[in-house]
């Protein structure tokens, strides 16, 4: 069985789908493993450790993608690419279903098996392969990392024999995977930091890696099914934007990550609050691509306004590609692994299974996830 990774097209992604040790594994699993050329350029893999590690280099997509039968990419491939891929291949990416609900007709129209990885469900026995954990983990700290790097003040405490330094305070709104790295990294970094949810199992979360917890007083509880949150009342908004705007005052840096499946990003900031912030501050908005958690953020730009710094970059997760790609390539190996029939080695898939019906987007044809379908969310 043949499996593809063919080179990112989008501007700007950096990711590959596989790395050398996925590559090893995968053939180790009886695959025939065809990366195109140029494809680990971004992650630092060349075609030789590639080839080194068992795959065969195809010189073009239409190479790499003729007769494959499974594809892994980490965007979803354009028409051109899904154009070359045969009819009852398997595709594995990251496919943005929400936003792209009209483009799984022409995956159907195709006879592509399209897999979103995004969709993972969010049980014990999937969580290695949760693409949105792996990358969302990396994006938290980044997050920091680069709040840090354009703060124009030092994060840590230095006594200093010309004075002492104040800690940075670090604000974290959002307390997902990516929230709890950005927490983690601005400790290790010195800063004194507090965070916020809506659910209320985050308190614990914070404070066990020392952060302080905002917490909006209300009966609401924000927590939805699979650990993510649900969109809250008028009154909580109202209560939450209150305590938000008397404690955004005194801080330095803010990170949001605040987001709901299928939904808007909600506004947690708004522009009246971002005039209250200190000169010289900063608001990584890393729900940006969803809408952003402040008005004022602009996607993919670092903008200065009202004398603080919005960093609205997009794919956070890719500036660092090498170990963006590992965990992503690591999460689409666990997912392949129990569909290979260990005997035949050919694709067995369990349709039945959990991490199956709830990432599968189109099979034999037809759209076939309940949220693609009319009315769906
Ligand atoms: P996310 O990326 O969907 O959202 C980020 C955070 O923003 C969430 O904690 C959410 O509660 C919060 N949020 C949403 N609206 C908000 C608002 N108005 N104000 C303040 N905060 C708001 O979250 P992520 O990173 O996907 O994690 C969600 C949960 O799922 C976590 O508890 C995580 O531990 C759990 N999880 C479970 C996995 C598994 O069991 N396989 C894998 C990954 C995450």
């Amino acid at each position: 069985m043949k499996l593809a990774i063919p080179k990112e097209r989008l501007d700007g992604e950096s990711r590959v789908a596989a790395s050398i040790e996925t590559v090893k594994k995968l053939t180790a699993l009886g695959l025939q493993v065809t990366v195109e050329a140029g494809a680990g350029a971004g992650a630092s893999i060349s075609d030789a450790l590639y080839r080194e590690a068992g795959a065969d280099i195809a010189a073009s997509a239409a190479e790499a993608l003729k007769d494959a039968d499974i594809v892994f990419k980490v965007r979803a491939p354009t028409d051109e690419e899904l154009g070359m891929m045969k009819r009852g291949a398997m595709l594995a990416a990251i496919l943005n279903p929400y936003d792209d609900k009209a483009r799984f007709q022409k995956y159907a129209a195709a006879g592509v098996n399209a897999f979103a990885m995004e969709l993972m469900p969010r049980i014990s026995r999937a969580q290695s392969m949760d693409v949105l954990s792996s990358q969302s983990n990396l994006a938290g700290y980044k997050a920091v990392i680069n709040a840090a790097a354009a703060f124009t003040r030092a994060m840590p405490m230095m006594m200093t024999a010309a004075g002492t330094i104040a800690p940075a305070r670090v604000f974290i709104m959002g307390v997902g995977v990516a929230g709890l790295q950005a927490i983690a990294t601005a400790k290790r970094l010195g800063a004194i930091v507090s965070a916020t949810d809506v659910r209320s199992a985050t308190k614990e979360q914070v404070e066990s890696l020392g952060g302080t917890f905002v917490m909006v007083e209300s009966e609401e509880s924000g927590d939805a099914a699979g650990g993510y949150a649900k969109e809250m009342s008028d009154d909580y908004k109202r209560a939450q934007a209150a305590l938000v705007a008397e404690h955004i005052k005194k801080q330095d840096i803010v990170i949001t990550t605040a987001l709901i499946p299928g939904r808007p990003a909600p506004e947690l900031v708004s522009e009246e609050m971002v005039k209250t912030m200190k000169p010289g501050s900063i608001l990584v908005d890393l729900a940006v691509e969803r809408g952003g958690n402040c008005p004022l953020s602009e996607a993919g730009k670092r903008v200065t306004k009202h004398g603080v710094t919005l960093i609205g970059d997009l794919n956070v997760a890719g500036q660092l590609a090498v170990d963006a790609s590992s965990l992503y390539a690591k999460n689409l190996l666990n997912f392949i692994t129990p569909m290979i029939d260990k005997e035949t080695r050919a694709l067995a898939i369990n349709w039945d299974d959990e991490t199956i019906t709830g990432t599968c987007l189109t099979r034999d044809g037809q759209i076939v996830h309940p949220s693609l379908r009319e009315g769906g969310n």
